[in-house]
């Protein structure tokens, strides 16, 4: 049996008569990756909020490896690391010190395990720098180094990949797995990306006004949920490409560059690809053009799907 880290059950928040979290059920495993995905507004922050503490349950349990914080939030807390917010750091202190700092907050950390964090979170080699000439991302993963330190059942993280670039996006992914794997730590993040979630997660519950909509398993979210992909098909001629897509296919098609831009269900590009290719059009690349949830929410609400 794996073991339930995390039980959010009939959670809700009120801010006077607004209901901002409306009871919402869900549970984390031993190892699992879990998304809170939703716009702006959903509630995502709220509910992460409450998980940890920061904010106090209108109505609702959280129950963290068996213990409700409502009744032992010490006992309960001690199993969680979290980033809300922006981490604290010290600026003029190195990244090791930094670490050294909180490794002292908590009670029989071993020496050996802030070079352990550092080295899981890819900041091994500029560990010995002050925290001021960190990048964004740096500061990031040493954020979550700290999180880590006392080895918790469950890191929880509130849009941690928001003002990364791509590449930084990528990386903070390829680490988390890492952590979820090596130290069999659960994670809750929450992100208003959709293709983010689906890169990272196993399990995605999304939230939407409050309510949690769907939960469900990751594989092939977008095209469980009948979406189209937005997909760009490099190529010598793209206006004309475009034309033929149009003709065959009767899908919309805009030209960027040396692109043809198409919005297009996934079950279609395999076809679309080998119609280009018999028409004798090289293809240079396809890429796919990440759309948020919320254009997706907008796509759905005005029907464009
Ligand atoms: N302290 C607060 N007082 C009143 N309303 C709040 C407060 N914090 C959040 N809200 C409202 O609760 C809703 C959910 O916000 P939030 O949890 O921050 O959403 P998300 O993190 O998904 O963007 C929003 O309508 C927001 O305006
Ligand atoms: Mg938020």
């Amino acid at each position: 049996m794996v073991d339930k880290v995390l039980s959010v059950t009939n959670l809700t928040k009120k801010f006077k008569d607004r209901v901002a979290v409306d009871n919402v059920s869900f549970n984390v495993y031993e190892g699992e990756i879990v998304g809170l995905l939703g716009p702006n507004g959903a509630g995502k922050s709220t509910i992460i909020k409450m998980i940890t503490g920061l904010s106090k349950i209108t109505s609702g349990d959280v129950i963290i490896c068996g213990v409700s914080i409502k009744n032992h939030f010490e006992k309960a807390i001690r199993n969680v690391g979290a980033i809300i917010e922006t981490p604290n750091m010290y600026g003029y202190m190195t990244g090791k010190q930094n670490l050294k700092y909180y490794a002292n907050l908590y009670k029989g950390i071993p020496k050996s395990r802030i070079d352990e964090v550092a080295e899981l979170v890819g900041l091994k080699d500029r560990i010995k720098d002050k925290v001021k000439t960190y990048s964004l991302g740096m500061k990031q993963r040493l954020g979550i180094a700290q999180a880590i330190l006392h080895k918790p059942k469950i890191l929880i993280l509130d849009e941690p990949t928001n003002g990364l670039d791509p590449n930084g996006i990528l990386e903070m992914r390829t680490f988390l797995k890492k952590i979820a794997k090596t130290e069999k730590t659960s994670i809750l993040v929450s992100s208003h990306i959709l293709s983010e979630m689906e890169a990272l997660c196993n399990t995605v519950a999304i939230i939407d006004k409050g309510k949690l909509k769907q939960i469900r398993s990751v594989h092939n979210l977008s095209s469980e949920l009948g979406i189209k992909s937005k997909i760009a098909i490099k190529v010598n001629y793209p206006n004309f490409a475009g034309k033929l897509i149009m003709n065959k296919f009767g899908y919309n098609v805009d030209v960027a560059g040396q692109n043809v831009v198409c919005e297009m269900l996934e079950k279609d590009i395999p076809a679309v690809t080998s119609y280009l290719i018999s028409m004798k059009i090289p293809i240079f690349g396809i890429t796919s053009v990440s759309k948020s949830l919320e254009q997706m929410f907008l796509d759905v609400v005005n029907g464009n799907e």
